[in-house]
């Protein structure tokens, strides 16, 4: 069977927008519980301004517990080479740079042009490698952007060359704000594709208007293994308008395994880490499967009183 990488991002993308903060020890708990259900990717947190992302405060104490757990790997987002020194600094192997395709959302997110953003990813990739760290980049509103609308797809992939002439190891392309529809998909990656090997892509995607999956769909048939999700569908970004949502973990195993991949992590245990994100946020999460998982999980406890 053929492996697909799942990388939970509940973490960051899922709690940023969370209002109350949450106690290192609760996030910490919700990582258990996925690393107990086979997740083995995680982007865990963000060297962020404390004061544009309160939720992201411990970011440094969080890395400093992250339990080492074979295979299990731990990246962390960076938007600038003062992030990158305090991830390094906390231990961090692995950083993401975040390049918005749109001017606007990059003056909202980081308060920078994107040709400043451009420069400061390339320069924090570049330097991120003379540290001996691996480095991301995330092209976030890869195909609609809540203040600018569409976006040229020609555009993202003179971004990706930029991205992977620095040095970053994969490009991410993100639909921040759950806009895009599959057929925007295939046109950007028949255009990706004969510059840059696809083992090369992961993909982002937010459930806004319920096409995560086909999107997911049409990514899998240009060749892309990996993708990020949230367990419970936990997330969206304080400074994208709409961008509710990611992609449930649980919707996207589900998904997965029945048309035939395997990702190593277990519906059933995701069950598990979909009831402390609840207990920790004050939530009632769950993606699309969830109402059909409770069922299950009826009957199974059904089965074993009878
Ligand atoms: N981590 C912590 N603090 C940082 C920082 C980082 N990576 N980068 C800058 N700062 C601090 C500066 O030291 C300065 O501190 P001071 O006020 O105590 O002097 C303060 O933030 C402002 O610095 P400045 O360079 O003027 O930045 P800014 O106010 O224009 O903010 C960012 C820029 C990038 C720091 C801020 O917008 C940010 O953190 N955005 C992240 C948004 C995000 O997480 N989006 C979602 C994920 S894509
Ligand atoms: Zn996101």
């Amino acid at each position: 069977m053929e492996h697909v990488q799942i990388n939970e991002v509940s973490l960051r993308d899922g709690l940023q927008m969370h209002q109350e903060f949450i106690p290192t020890e609760a996030k910490l708990r919700l990582l258990d519980s996925l690393l107990r259900a086979g997740v083995r990717h995680f982007e865990v947190t963000s060297f962020v301004s404390p004061k544009a992302v309160p939720q992201m405060a411990d970011a440094a104490e969080l890395c400093a517990v992250l339990p080492s757990v074979e295979g299990a790997h731990y990246s962390v987002l960076v938007p600038n080479l003062k992030g990158l020194e305090r991830a390094t600094g906390a231990g961090c192997r692995t950083v993401n740079l975040v390049l918005s395709a749109t001017e606007t959302m990059n003056q909202k997110n980081i308060r920078m042009s994107l040709g400043q953003t451009r420069s400061v990813c390339a320069d924090t990739i570049r330097h991120a490698h003379e540290l001996g760290l691996g480095a991301d980049a995330y092209i976030a509103v890869a195909f609609e952007c809540p203040y600018e609308g569409a976006v040229d797809p020609g555009h993202i992939v003179d971004l990706a060359d930029e991205m992977f002439e620095a040095g970053a190891g994969r490009v991410i392309i993100a639909d921040t704000i759950g806009a895009a529809n599959p057929a925007q998909v295939k046109r950007l990656f028949s255009m990706l594709l004969p510059r840059f090997d696809v083992g090369r892509f992961a993909c982002h995607f937010h459930d806004t208007r319920a096409l995560a999956l086909a999107n997911v769909w049409e990514s899998l048939e240009a060749g892309v293994r990996r993708f990020d999700s949230s367990v419970g569908g936990l997330g969206g970004c304080p400074f994208s308008p709409g961008a509710s949502g990611n992609l449930a973990t649980e919707d996207l195993l589900q998904f997965l395994h029945s048309c035939g991949f395997e990702t190593g992590v277990a519906v059933d245990g995701i069950v598990g880490a979909i009831d402390v994100a609840s207990e920790i946020t004050g939530r009632d999460l769950g993606g699309r499967i969830m109402p059909w998982l409770r069922a299950q999980r009826a009957r199974s406890e059904s089965e074993i009183h009878a």
